[in-house]
């Protein structure tokens, strides 16, 4: 249903594509936490997946094939929450039926498909919006609102950490484009906003520890990523799939003034972390680390449709965090340093460090 015909007093009607852990969730905000929105349909080819879905949540339509969803004249706008090596005929299906789409990280499973995405969506007249939900997170956006003014000076240095409780199944590393792909692109990502400053250079180091199956799809389950930003300011991400003790994300941005941190800190400066023995305060996984994110993501795409506007997560920003993360694939497979642009190892000339602009 285009604007014209639509009320602009009702609710922008929304399907859902892929129930598993991830569109769930979105599913449910769309039931009630999203104001000015309306879940109309879900679809996932896991039949009893979808239809428990379509139960809880009261929702007519249930389909196992997304084209019927797609179909539908009244659904002007999805989610995309299936597997990441269906994105880009999911979303080529997406823009010819004339939907605006919310489309979970990563943009694709790989860098050449982001990039075919990239250019399908160039000129488009569907929103298109990234699931880069940390964006959106309270502290986040805190952090990356104090930055911006200035007040820990120049920031120089920048600490990821990333850790999930448990692994995925095997099932799903297949599709997923592996580590830094999956989920080291929310970390490029945060590296690029926060510091203000493009990824240029890394150098990266991994290994499969905790689940030796995942090395049949040529994954590593521990990652560390060095990066060198192009005004020169440097950082470090590390990745582990499995924490064993919850979910660990945090950040830490140093500049020539101070330093902010966006974690969790604990009063007592002991913590101890012992493996399924939880305790302490901890927090279990991203749906709960992130549940206002989640929401406030979802909002900010119906608030753009409903209002006008741009999504302050586009494509262009998948597509660099992914440049990120397949030049961090690239360093690894290579023992060398890799440069983003290019895509290809850099040679000692190359790799000098760069002075610091300190403005
Ligand atoms: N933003 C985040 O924090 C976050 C967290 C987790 C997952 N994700 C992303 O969400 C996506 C889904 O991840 P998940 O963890 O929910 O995976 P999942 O395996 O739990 O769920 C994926 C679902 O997609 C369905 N599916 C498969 N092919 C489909 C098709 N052709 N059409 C419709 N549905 C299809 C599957 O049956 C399954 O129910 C991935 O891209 C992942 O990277 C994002």
């Amino acid at each position: 249903m285009s604007e014209t015909t639509r009320d602009k007093h009702e609710p922008i009607r929304v399907g859902v594509i892929g129930v598993g852990r991830m569109g769930a969730r979105h599913a449910q905000n769309l039931s009630g936490a999203v104001a000015g929105a309306k879940l109309v349909a879900v679809a996932d080819p896991d039949e009893a997946a979808v239809r428990r879905v379509g139960d809880e949540l009261g929702v007519a339509g249930v389909y196992t094939d997304y084209r019927e969803l797609l179909a539908r004249d009244d659904v002007e706008a999805v989610v995309i929450a299936a597997p990441a090596d269906t994105r880009e005929e999911m979303i080529a299906a997406c823009l010819a039926a004339g939907k605006h789409m919310l489309c979970e990280k990563p943009v694709a499973h790989d860098l050449p498909a982001a990039r075919r995405v990239a250019k399908m969506l160039e000129g488009a007249e569907v929103t298109f919006q990234l699931g880069f939900m940390r964006r959106f997170d309270p502290a986040y956006v805190r952090a990356h609102r104090l930055i911006r003014e200035g007040v820990i000076g120049r920031p120089v240095f920048i600490r990821l950490v990333s850790r999930d409780a448990e692994g995925p199944p095997l099932g799903f590393v297949g599709g997923s484009g592996g580590l830094f792909v999956d989920s080291s692109v929310h970390d490029f990502d945060l590296a690029r906003w926060l510091m203000g400053s493009e990824v240029e250079r890394v150098y990266a180091l991994g290994g499969t520890f905790v689940y030796p199956e995942y090395a049949e799809h040529g994954d590593i389950d521990v990652g560390a990523v060095s990066l060198r930003f192009a005004g020169g300011a440097i950082g470090l991400h590390d990745n582990a799939r499995k924490s064993g003790y919850g979910y660990d994300i945090r950040t830490e941005v140093l500049g020539t003034d101070g330093a902010i941190q966006i974690g969790y800190l604990n009063q007592d400066s002991v913590v101890l972390l012992k493996n399924d023995r939880p305790g302490y305060d901890y927090v279990p996984d991203f749906l709960a680390r992130f549940a206002d994110a989640y929401r406030l993501e979802l909002q900010h795409f119906i608030d753009v449709l409903r209002k006008g506007g741009t999504p302050a997560v586009g494509v262009e920003d998948g597509v660099r965090a992914l440049e990120i993360a397949a030049a961090a694939r690239a360093s690894l497979e290579s023992g060398l340093p890799v440069s983003v642009a290019s895509q290809h190892p850099v040679g000692a000339a190359d790799a000098e460090p760069k002075e610091l602009e300190v403005s």
